[in-house]
Parts: C-alpha cells; sequence; structure tokens
C-alpha cells in the first residue's frame, strides 16, 4: 500500500531525522528549577522574537492557553470569547471547570472575527449582578482564517480602553504572519499575552510557548505547575521547537501553496470549496457521499476527517507529490457523478 496521506490535521507531523538529531543533542536540566539551557534558550528566543518581556514553555496549547486565562483572570471573573475558538469549543471548557472563569461565549463572522459592537455589548457593567468582564481571547488563524491586523488593532484599543485585557491563542499565528509577510512583533501588536503552538505547522512534537509581562508569566509559571506542566529535562522538546523556528518558518508558504492547489481541484470536481488563506481547507461533501467517500479515501491510505463540512490541513508531511496522489483519490471516487448532479 502507498505511504499514509493524512489530511486530518497540521498536528499529525513527525519529527523530521534533522530534528531528531538537534533534540539527541539538546543540553537538558530540571526546567522546574528553571535550570534547562534549551529551553531556556527557547523561551528567550520566542520573547525576542516577539517583542516581550517573557515567555514560558508549556507541554501543549491547551495548558499554555488556560495558563494564561487563569493568570489574566480570577476566580468569578469573565472572558470573551469566540463561539468557534478554541479555548472555548475544544478544550472541554478547561476555563470553567479548572478556572472558574466563567465564558462569555460571541458569535464569530465569516472572518473569524468577533464585531466590536457585539464585543462592546458584551462588556458587563460593574455591578453587583454580574460577573466582571475582565478579558478578550481571539485567535489567530482561525479555522485557517487570517485576521486583519487593521482589525486586531481596533478590537483591541476598544477594549483596553474599556479595562479589559487581551489574549490570542496563537496556535497557528506563525500561517498568518507567513501569509501577511509581517514582522512578529506587528502580529501581537494590542495583545498582553499570546499562546504560539510548536507542534501544529511548524512540525514539532509537542510544546507551545505563552508570552507575556514578567509578572504575567510568572502567574502563570504557578499555574503550570499547578496543572501538572512542569516538565522537567524538557529540553530535548525546546530543542525541537528551536529547530522549527530555524528551519520549517518560511517554509509554511509551501502549505499555504499546496492548500490552494488542492482547493482548486476540489473546485474542479464540481464541490463548493472556500478558497483557502492559510493551509486549511474547507469543502462541502454532500451528506449522502459522506461515509462512502471516507471509506473510498482510507482504503487508499488517505485519512481525511470527512463530513458535511470537511477540514483538510495540509502541512510538512504533504508535500506536492501526496497532495496530487489525494486529489486523484477525489476525482477516481465513484459517487460524485450520481452525488453532485443531484444537488
Ligand atoms: C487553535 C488551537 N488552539 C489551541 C490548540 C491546542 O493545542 P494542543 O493540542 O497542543 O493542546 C489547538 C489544537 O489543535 C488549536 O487548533
Amino acid at each position: 500500500m502507498s505511504p499514509i496521506i493524512d489530511l486530518r490535521s497540521d498536528t499529525v507531523t513527525r519529527p523530521t531525522a534533522a530534528m531528531r538529531a538537534a533534540m539527541a543533542a539538546a543540553e537538558v536540566g530540571d526546567d522546574v528549577y528553571g535550570d534547562d539551557p534549551t529551553v531556556n534558550r527557547l523561551q528567550s528566543a520566542l520573547a525576542e522574537r516577539f517583542g516581550f518581556p517573557r515567555a514560558l514553555f508549556f507541554p501543549t496549547g491547551t495548558q499554555s492557553n488556560l495558563a494564561a486565562l487563569m493568570s489574566h483572570c480570577d476566580r468569578g471573573d469573565e472572558y470573551l470569547v469566540g463561539q468557534d475558538a478554541h479555548t472555548y469549543r475544544y478544550e472541554q471548557g478547561g476555563a470553567a471547570v479548572l478556572g472558574s472563569i466563567q465564558p462569555q461565549p460571541l458569535e464569530n463572522e465569516r472572518d473569524g472575527s468577533i464585531s466590536v459592537e457585539r464585543i462592546a455589548r458584551a462588556i458587563k457593567p460593574a455591578d453587583v449582578h454580574f460577573a466582571p468582564t475582565r478579558l478578550l481571547a481571539l485567535e489567530n488563524t482561525m479555522g485557517g482564517r487570517v485576521l486583519s491586523p487593521a482589525y486586531l488593532q481596533a478590537a483591541t484599543d476598544y477594549v483596553h480602553a474599556r479595562g479589559l485585557r487581551t489574549h490570542l491563542d496563537g496556535a497557528r499565528l506563525y500561517n498568518a504572519i507567513v501569509k501577511l509577510g509581517i514582522a512578529e512583533p506587528a502580529a501581537v501588536a494590542g495583545f498582553d499575552s499570546v499562546s504560539i503552538c510548536l507542534s501544529k505547522g511548524l512540525g514539532a512534537p509537542a510544546g507551545s510557548v505563552l508570552l507575556g509581562s514578567r509578572e504575567l508569566i510568572e502567574t502563570a509559571r504557578r499555574w503550570r505547575k499547578a496543572l501538572g506542566g512542569g516538565m522537567r529535562q524538557a529540553g530535548v522538546l525546546a530543542a525541537a521547537g528551536l529547530y522549527a523556528l530555524e528551519h520549517h518558518v518560511k517554509r509554511l508558504a509551501e502549505d499555504h501553496e499546496n492548500a490552494e492547489y488542492l482547493a482548486a481541484g476540489l473546485h474542479r470536481l464540481g464541490l463548493a470549496v472556500e478558497a483557502p488563506q492559510t493551509n486549511i481547507v474547507f469543502v462541502d461533501i454532500p451528506d449522502e457521499q459522506v461515509s462512502a467517500l471516507r471509506a473510498h479515501l482510507a482504503e487508499r491510505g488517505i485519512l481525511a476527517s470527512i463530513a458535511q463540512l470537511t477540514r483538510l490541513a495540509t502541512h510538512l508531511d504533504t508535500p506536492r507529490a501526496k497532495i496530487e496522489a489525494a486529489l486523484q483519490a477525489f476525482r477516481e471516487y465513484p459517487g460524485w457523478s450520481r452525488g453532485l448532479s443531484e444537488r
């Protein structure tokens, strides 16, 4: 059978031989004591790149986001967040469950933003009936969509003027940075904290880094320990992150081109495809075709989360030849002529 082509997510990449060599060679120490030189190097590198005073290494993006929310908000505070945001929808409500922080979910616009008017209406007055609204959390990219710097500035300026703080889930922020061709500090202007994932498009096996002020990172370090994220010789993971920053940032443009290529091929089949902005393609699959198409692709070694709204991700392990092979398998699916002509 031909090698697996995994379009489910950009989290499925395996570390390259060169990344593994960097991990094997990493100098390490006990990071709970702050003694791991490679972790310290990764933290300093990211803080410097993004123009933040401090950075903190976490095992996962979920924990990095949660520690950030818990550092900004006290028990009983509220944070504003998109209905579709990862921290609200895909992290088991950790902010509420573990942080005692009330989420105020708000409708996302089609471009992934939350309108400033909607944000304005959601901020609660200082009144004994309400949870104090403390924080706005945004995500970029959001389902592969890039939030515009102008929007981010307007939203963060507005909430700062209302006394709120701001957090950015930047799990895929480097995709936005590469897409827009902007410098890292410009991508985080207006945010009091930012979480960057190394294990998505950047291709590291694990790890996220939280950026913030000295005070915020000190608080987050305490929460990280309480949440079970105090790792010991974590330099082996941080080395993968440093390698990824050095070698896997610019190449994200390749993933974006492959996503466009994939989208164009699917469009030619007559499918309704949303033009991708970065590495994520959304395509509508007729309901009656979902399970048969999923099985057809799986038989050909293609893993894809086929659903009515299918999300396909391109990444380090889907070079153009694999995208081409995946498209060929889509083309060979016998159900199209019937399914699409009936639409
Ligand atoms: C936008 C976004 N934020 C946060 C996370 C959480 O990252 P992790 O899987 O490392 O916990 C993910 C994971 O896919 C994500 O897509």
